[in-house]
Formats: structure tokens, C-alpha cells, sequence
């Protein structure tokens, strides 16, 4: 009884908590947004499995790829209704995938990038939401 007062007592909190910036999107854009999302976390872990193989050609296709599709799957017209702290922390990212795709990178140096690009992610998630 105690447990599930409790229980109650912290999701409320948790909600309460989420001072999170809502970002509106209509479905196209929520869909593109989210879509490119998962893509990034799946060229992330293959960029980390392709690093350990040492394979920088492939590291840097994957990667192309990605930028590729996000590029061709983009809704057109979505710059202007996105916030720019929201851009801003978007394209803070660029140079950390091109550092990571670039062959002549040193591998320290590629690791302290993914690191780095991670970080953004974090803070990106941090401080936004999308509606
Ligand atoms: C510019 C801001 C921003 C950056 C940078 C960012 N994200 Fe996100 N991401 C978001 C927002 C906003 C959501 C939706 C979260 C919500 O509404 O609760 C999201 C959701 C996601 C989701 C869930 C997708 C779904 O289908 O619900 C994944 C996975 C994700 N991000 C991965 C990443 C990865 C990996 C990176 C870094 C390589 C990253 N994101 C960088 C803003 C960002």
C-alpha cells in the first residue's frame, strides 16, 4: 500500500520534471525527425563495430549513407519552423560525424569524437521534446 502510495507519489514527480522544450511537428516532419533518430543510434553502433574491424572504408560509406537518406528523406520547408537552439544543437553534430567518417582521422582521435557526438545527443535529449 505504502509502495504503490509511493510509487504514485514519484511518476507524478516525474512528470512534473519534464521542463522539456516541445517542439511542434506536423506527422510528416515527427516522422521524419524520429525516423532519422533511430537511423543515427544504428550508425553509431555500426560505426563503433566498423572502427574495431578497423574498417575506416566502410566507416565512412555508412556514414555517407546515412547523411544520404537524411538528406533525401528531409520534408521540405522544415528549416524555418524548427526553433534555432534546436538547429543549432542539430548541426553541432556535423563535425563530429565527419570527423568519425574520415579515413585519415586517427582512431584516438575518432573515438574521443563518438564520445563527443554522444554528448550531444545527451544534452539534445535533455532539453528537448517532441509534440
Ligand atoms: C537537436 C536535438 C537532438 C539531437 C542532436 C539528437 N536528438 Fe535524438 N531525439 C531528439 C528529440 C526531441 C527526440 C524525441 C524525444 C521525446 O519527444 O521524448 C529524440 C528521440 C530520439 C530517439 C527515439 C526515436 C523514436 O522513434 O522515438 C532516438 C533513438 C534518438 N533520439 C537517438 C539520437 C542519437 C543516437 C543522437 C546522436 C547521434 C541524437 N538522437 C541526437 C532530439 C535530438
Amino acid at each position: 500500500m505504502i509502495a504503490a502510495l509511493c510509487l504514485v507519489l514519484l511518476s507524478g514527480l516525474a512528470q512534473a520534471a519534464d521542463t522539456r522544450m516541445a517542439i511542434d511537428l506536423n506527422e510528416e516532419q515527427k516522422g521524419f525527425v524520429l525516423g532519422h533518430m533511430r537511423d543515427m543510434l544504428e550508425a553509431l553502433t555500426d560505426a563503433q563495430q566498423l572502427l574495431l574491424a578497423g574498417d575506416r572504408d566502410e566507416l565512412q560509406s555508412r556514414i555517407t549513407r546515412l547523411q544520404s537518406h537524411e538528406q533525401a528523406s528531409r520534408p521540405k520547408g522544415m528549416g524555418q519552423q524548427i526553433p534555432p537552439a534546436f538547429r543549432a544543437m542539430a548541426q553541432s553534430m556535423r563535425p563530429h560525424w565527419q570527423a568519425i567518417k574520415n579515413p585519415a582521422t586517427p582512431e584516438s582521435e575518432v573515438r574521443q569524437h563518438m564520445v563527443d557526438l554522444m554528448r550531444v545527443c545527451n544534452a539534445c535529449h535533455r532539453t528537448f521534446a517532441v509534440q
